[in-house]
């Protein structure tokens, strides 16, 4: 698929097959993090790849976040079958730093959305799935801890990342979207 075929046509998907990016086609997807728009050039992120090996420690972050916001059993419940859903996560951390007067915390944290953005394409330009989770996972304790956020850090995205389930074609929409209700112009 060209660029352009992917940009107008891309879907999530919460269903995955069980291959990942070998080390190259990872690699691919986080240099195309790297080169997201990025004011100051700052680099205003931090990404953690979690592998299958991994999965165990990250099943126990995402159920410390649903005890720790009393999400009850449902909650856990949820973690658990989040930990299970792709086999490959990564974590987008957003670095922001308060004392940069000409980059405010909302441009970094813009430019960590586009450097996840970046990363879902390259992976489906690779054949692979993927979806953007926050939701209140991203507020837990030990995620945080374990993704070495310091104060003013957020976790902005877990990316789930893996093959599509059934053959070898990642999800698109069927057709283009209508811009018309989204576009004005000045002429
Ligand atoms: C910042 C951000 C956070 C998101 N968090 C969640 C989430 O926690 N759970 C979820 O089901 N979808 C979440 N989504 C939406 C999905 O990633 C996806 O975009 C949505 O299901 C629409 O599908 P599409 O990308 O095919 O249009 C999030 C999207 C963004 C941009």
């Amino acid at each position: 698929m060209n660029a352009l075929d992917l940009l107008q046509h891309r879907r999530s998907t919460k269903k995955f097959g069980a291959n990942v990016p070998n080390q190259q086609q990872l690699d691919a997807i986080l240099k195309a993090g790297l080169r997201a728009p990025d004011h100051g050039r700052l680099k205003p992120y931090h990404f953690v790849v979690i592998e299958q090996s991994g999965m165990e420690k990250y099943r126990g972050y995402l159920e410390q976040a649903a005890k720790e916001q009393d999400l009850g059993d449902e909650g856990i419940a949820k973690a658990h079958k989040l930990s299970q859903r792709a086999p490959m996560v990564i974590g987008v951390v957003a670095k922001i730093a308060k004392d940069i007067a000409k980059v405010p915390a909302w441009e970094q944290m813009l430019t960590a959305g586009c450097a996840t953005y970046a990363m879902q394409l390259a992976a489906n330009a690779q054949g692979f799935e993927t979806c953007w989770i926050s939701n209140k996972w991203v507020n837990g304790s030990a995620l945080r801890e374990a993704f070495g956020c310091r104060e003013f850090d957020k976790i902005v995205a877990l990316v789930l990342i893996g093959s599509p389930q059934d053959g070898t074609e990642i999800t698109t929409a069927s057709q283009t979207e209508e811009i018309g209700d989204f576009v004005s112009y000045i002429r």
